[in-house]
């Protein structure tokens, strides 16, 4: 083993320190994985070793397999193999942990026969979040050392657990400040002794009943996604197998889920979140500090970004234009935080804590001296103009100035300051204390290092950035009303709104889009549409079976009428909707005809895809992976499904292109095939194919 090797042993007096050194997350590559079972082979053959302490150099301990792997054959010697001749030593061999063990990572550390973990530490077996199951016996070894109901919370959620809380669990058996040393210190003293073999144990004593309800409840709520059924399965194993049979049939359930088609689709996903970071031109070290913000509205979504700005601890100014409103604003604030108290999220300390990062003002010329100010004022764009022009005579210079907009044009808002190369679009969704998805949007004139900040802060909220260029509704709500219109031709061609509901939760949506349209209200949408009438192409398709039900007040759950009728909390098909619909197609001359779920699909994805193919072409976003991040992100699309785009490619364009132009063909104008779709198929070539330009 030479330096540059990404194992090494560096002995310690009578241990063998072995060190994983393999950039920049230590992930179990076949180097890796080659490199422990020699260092563990060595130190069976050395004489000059009594015990051994794995640990690792760099930022973090193992952060699991080498996902990167997953789409070729597995190399040997693999993991397990390795895992089981570390648990079998003769010699103890202690796992050191700093930054997080993860997945393959945590697996290796529950082979070795004790654990140490730094204080700033985590651990967490997260493979369901890539529709895989731990493979190296992590559903094996875990419940046999902390038991089933903890291992199937951990494992089927994916959660990383904090240094204390896994010393409670008995997950590690000591936090201490120098890991390594502490670790070392250990291994001496296991010298000798009996060792404790995690795979020799048998389960803790569990309540089956407990466990089996925990588990019906989890597969319920995985709705079509399948690994955490599997992890499940595979955690009984734990309780009724050997570790080898155990260990055998993990492995096999494991290989399985690899091969398929979700695990393929989120680990899209993942490895789409890192690109999504990588904008050219943009240097994350250019990004301006920001320790002190300003939210100027605390209606819903100014008070779900001030509350997320407090959360990661910045200094928050909320700015109102009455007493009245700003105190409606605090207690909205306020609320939201008891809520926390009060589901055990964070303690009362805590929420005082937080709600002191917060200053409440209608003194607008307060956020003179903030880092950035975020306006979500109402959505109107002479009112954001005008909100822009008064911020450019307040703001200090080099101040970030951001337009929490969900349509309207961004450049237009900048332009009415003299500085528009500090301001973006920060669009969050609601509520935006809880939603990871922020679209930065990016003007033409806007400074590199303004859109750098944009994804600094969006970072330092804990949020997923999407970085996209102007045009009405940005990416997520341009295709979103793309498909929603659709799904009006659709009410209109013939389908009722519950069969549309039915058909695309059952796709995997997590929730029907006309449920959703009565969750946030009938009347955004309708003063939207009303605002759009002037400029509407007369040649557009519109249905307006919506305008309809909100002439007569149905403006959805809040109303306890919209596209469904609300009674006793439950919501109900209303013949009445069905009369107006069905008027409503008569009145067009349209003879209504059944669509079957396949064809709700089937459009409503064609619509996505096409729009999707548009937005990429005028460049408003950057690549492919983008998109399938604000969908699974933002709209409840299944993440298992990787993204619409991911999806397309595994249909096949050509199939989706033959929609699209039945689309075109029945609902003409706005519906034409995408050039660059058209393009992709011509060429036989897929969405994954488009390099960045
Ligand atoms: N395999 C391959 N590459 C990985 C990786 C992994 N397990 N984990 C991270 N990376 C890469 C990222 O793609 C990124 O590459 P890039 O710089 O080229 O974009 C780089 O490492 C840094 O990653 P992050 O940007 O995510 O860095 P952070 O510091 O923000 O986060 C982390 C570090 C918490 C380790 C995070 O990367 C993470 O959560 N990684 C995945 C962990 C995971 O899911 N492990 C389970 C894998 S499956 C498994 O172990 C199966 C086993 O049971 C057999």
């Amino acid at each position: 083993m030479t330096d540059t090797a990404p194992v090494r042993i560096e002995p310690r007096e009578r241990v063998a320190l072995i060190i994983i050194d393999s950039p920049p997350v230590n992930a179990a590559s076949h180097p890796v994985r080659k490199g422990l079972a020699e260092a563990i082979d060595r130190l069976q053959a050395d004489n000059g070793f009594d015990a051994a302490v794995i640990a690792c150099a760099g930022s973090t301990f193992v952060a699991g397999a080498d996902i990167r792997e997953f789409n070729s054959p597995p190399q040997p010697p693999h993991l397990p193999d390795v895992l089981f001749s570390i648990e079998r030593s003769a010699k103890p061999v202690v796992a050191a942990i700093h930054g997080t063990a993860l997945g393959g990572g945590l697996e290796i550390a529950l082979a070795c026969h004790a654990r140490i973990l730094n204080a700033k530490a985590a651990v967490g077996l997260p493979e369901v979040k890539l529709g895989l199951i731990p493979g190296a016996g992590g559903t094996q070894r875990l419940p046999r050392l902390i038991g089933m109901e903890a291992a199937l919370d951990m494992i089927t959620s994916g959660r990383t657990v904090r240094a204390e809380e896994a010393k409670s669990l008995g997950l590690v058996d000591a936090v201490a400040p120098d890991h390594v040393a502490a670790a070392i210190e250990l291994a001496g003293r296991l010298v000798g002794g009996r060792l404790r073999r995690a795979g020799a144990m048998d389960v803790p004593a569990w309540d089956q009943a407990a466990f089996e309800a925990k588990a019906a409840a989890i597969v319920k709520k995985a709705r079509g996604k399948l690994a955490e059924g599997k992890a499940i399965e595979a955690l009984r194993l734990a309780a009724q197998s050997d570790i080898e049979k155990g260990m055998a049939a993990e492995r096999a359930i494991f290989q399985e889920l690899r091969a398929g088609s979700q695990s393929g689709a989120l680990r899209h996903l993942f490895f789409a979140e890192r690109e999504a970071a990588k904008v050219p031109g943009v240097d994350p070290k250019t990004a301006r500090p920001v320790e002190a913000v300003g939210v100027i509205g605390a209606g819903t979504m100014g008070a779900g970004i001030a509350v997320a700005c407090a959360d990661a601890g910045l200094a928050v100014t909320v700015i109102e234009t009455t007493d009245d409103a700003l105190e409606k604003g605090r207690a909205r604030i306020e609320s939201t935080y008891d809520r926390m108290v009060k589901s055990g999220r964070i303690g009362a300390e805590e929420k005082t804590r937080r709600m002191g990062r917060l200053a409440f003002s209608t003194d607008i010329a307060s956020l003179a001296t903030r880092d950035l100010i975020i306006e979500a004022v109402f959505e109107d764009l002479e009112v954001k103009r005008d909100l822009f022009a008064r911020l450019d005579n307040i703001a200090r210079p080099g101040a970030t100035l951001a337009t929490n907009t969900s349509y309207l044009d961004v450049n237009l808002i900048a332009d009415a300051t003299a500085r528009p190369q500090d301001v973006l679009g920060l669009h969050f969704f609601s509520p935006a204390n809880v939603m990871r998805l922020i679209e930065i949007v990016r003007t033409t004139q806007a400074r590199p290092e303004v859109v750098a900040t944009g994804l600094s802060l969006a970072r330092k909220l804990g949020k997923l950035p999407v970085v996209c260029g102007v045009c009405d509704g940005f990416i997520g709500n341009r295709i979103f009303a793309s498909y929603r219109k659709q799904i009006d031709y659709m009410l209109e061609d013939g389908a009722l709104p519950h069969e549309i509901d039915a058909a695309l939760e059952a796709y995997g949506l997590a929730m029907g889009p006309l449920a959703v349209t009565d969750l946030a209200g009938l009347d955004i949408s309708w003063a939207r549409r009303k605002r759009l009438a002037a400029t509407r192409d007369p040649r557009e398709r519109y249905v307006e079976i919506g305008d309809r039900l909100c002439e007569l007040g149905r403006f959805g759950q809040k109303a306890g009428r919209g596209y469904y009728l609300y009674a006793n909390g439950q919501r109900q098909i209303d013949p009445d909707v069905t009369a107006i619909i069905e008027d409503e197609s008569r009145a067009k001359g349209i003879v209504r005809r059944r669509i079957s779920p396949e064809e709700i699909i089937d459009r409503v994805r064609g619509a996505i895809v096409n729009e999707a193919a548009k937005i990429l072409d005028e460049g408003v976003a950057q690549r492919p992976g983008d998109i399938d991040l604000v969908m699974t992100n933002g709209y409840g699309f299944p993440a298992w499904l990787g993204g619409p785009l991911h999806e397309a490619d595994a249909l096949g364009l050509g199939k989706i292109l033959q929609t699209v132009k039945e689309t075109a063909r029945r609902d003409g104008h706005g519906w034409e095939p995408a050039p660059l779709l058209e393009r992709l198929v011509a060429k036989g070539e897929s969405f994954a194919s488009l390099k960045l330009s």
